[in-house]
């Protein structure tokens, strides 16, 4: 018998499917041009929403910090991998976020994989967006406790769920959301989350990972100034390089180091990871102007796409769906960008509902306005066709 039959199996119901998921080779040549198969792309969708990835700062001290702390940090931070640059860094990002203090993790998928499961114990309750990113439906798996979903930035429904579950011996209730969505690019009603989080006497934990570098006071996120319990964010999209973060109290940090699996049983942070990111720290506050061109680009993208009858969703943000339903009409979208010099994957399920398949454009502040409107131009040109 052959053992791996059931891989085979799945990769041609995939291929039959036309599912099949490939790594495509991508380098970077200059601003956001990518070189695919040979080919120059415009590159409009990565999460690159500053353009800090190349920025000569971060990479300038990423490599002090190499030179500094060597390539690795050698074993996790609670054997002796805590090197001081980790601790300034969550000093510098603690201060910028307004709260007690922060943690660097891994990356963002460790955080909410980890985060869920060590704040719940099987008598808890998790309430969970039903967009909410894979990380932290894989957290909420992880937790092993009673999770229910609530229907998408609906806080009426939310608070249905509370209200029903308040008394019914649950150790406690954690609410998790994401502040502006990865897939959808809508904005979450903080007000009202924290609002039901303290008439309820529920945790509530914020992921920032879309938002950080792009929303907020500096350009902190959306929850910065704001009294929340756990809020999580990445290193990875608007700041340019790699890594996550949560922010929280003391308390929760010295519980977090405690009890994250993601940071107790991990290696720390390169190094020079923890340089870009100081760097971008350094960087994103003064990026004002930046990030009011990358928001006033996003409406007038999606003011343009609306108009000619596209469906962008709710995005209110640098992250633009074009909802096009069909599977193979999203794949026919992104084949005719490439065509017109575009890099835009189809986003399909599972990672979108079924008919919801779409191009995910993310606007970046390298795009130009010229940049942005030839694409709207060509996305108009395929509907026609
Ligand atoms: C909302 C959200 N949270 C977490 C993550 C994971 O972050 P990382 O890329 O640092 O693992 C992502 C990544 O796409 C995301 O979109």
């Amino acid at each position: 018998m052959n053992r791996l039959r059931f891989m085979e199996e799945e990769l041609s119901r995939r291929r039959e499917s036309r599912r099949l998921r490939k790594l495509r080779r991508v380098t970077p040549v200059d601003g956001a041009y990518v070189e695919v198969d040979g080919k120059r792309l415009l590159n409009v969708c990565s999460n690159d929403y500053l353009g800090l990835a190349h920025h000569p700062l971060l990479v300038k001290r990423a490599a002090e910090f190499m030179e500094r702390y060597g390539a690795g940090s050698t074993a996790s931070r609670l054997v002796c991998g805590n090197y001081g640059c980790f601790e300034d860094v969550e000093r510098k990002l603690a201060q910028l976020k307004k709260t007690e203090a922060a943690l660097l993790l891994p990356t963002g998928y460790q955080a909410n994989a980890t985060l869920l499961p060590a704040i719940c114990d099987r008598n808890s309750l998790i309430l969970s967006d039903r967009l909410n990113h894979n990380s932290i439906i894989s957290g909420c798996a992880l937790a092993r406790c009673t999770v229910m979903i609530f229907e998408h930035n609906d806080t009426g429904h939310l608070e249905k769920l509370l209200a029903q579950n308040r008394n019914k011996g649950f150790s406690r209730i954690v609410i998790v959301t994401e502040s502006v969505f990865s897939m959808e690019g809508d904005i979450c009603d903080l007000d009202a989350m924290c609002s039901l989080a303290k008439k309820y006497g529920a945790l509530l934990m914020v992921d920032e990972a879309h938002a950080t570098g792009v929303f907020g006071h500096s350009g902190m996120g959306l929850t910065c100034g704001r009294d929340i319990d756990i809020v999580m964010g990445t290193f990875g999209k608007g700041a340019g390089s790699f890594g996550a973060y949560v922010s929280c109290s003391s308390l929760v940090r010295d519980y977090l180091v405690n009890r994250c699996a993601g940071l107790i049983y991990s290696t720390g942070l390169p190094p020079s990871v923890a340089g870009a990111i100081d760097a971008a720290l350094d960087l994103i506050p003064e990026m004002g102007a930046k990030r009011a061109e990358l928001i006033d680009n996003a409406n007038r993208f999606r003011n343009k796409l609306s108009s000619a009858g596209f469906d962008t969703g709710l995005s209110a943000s640098q992250i633009v769906p074009v909802v096009v339903g069909p599977e193979k009409a999203a794949l026919d979208l992104s084949c005719w960008l490439e065509q017109k010099g575009f890099m835009a994957p189809a986003i399909r399920p599972p990672s979108v509902p079924a008919d919801g398949s779409r191009v995910r454009i993310s606007l970046s502040a390298l795009h130009s306005r010229q940049d942005i409107d030839r694409l709207g131009d060509e996305i108009c040109r395929w509907a026609k066709k």
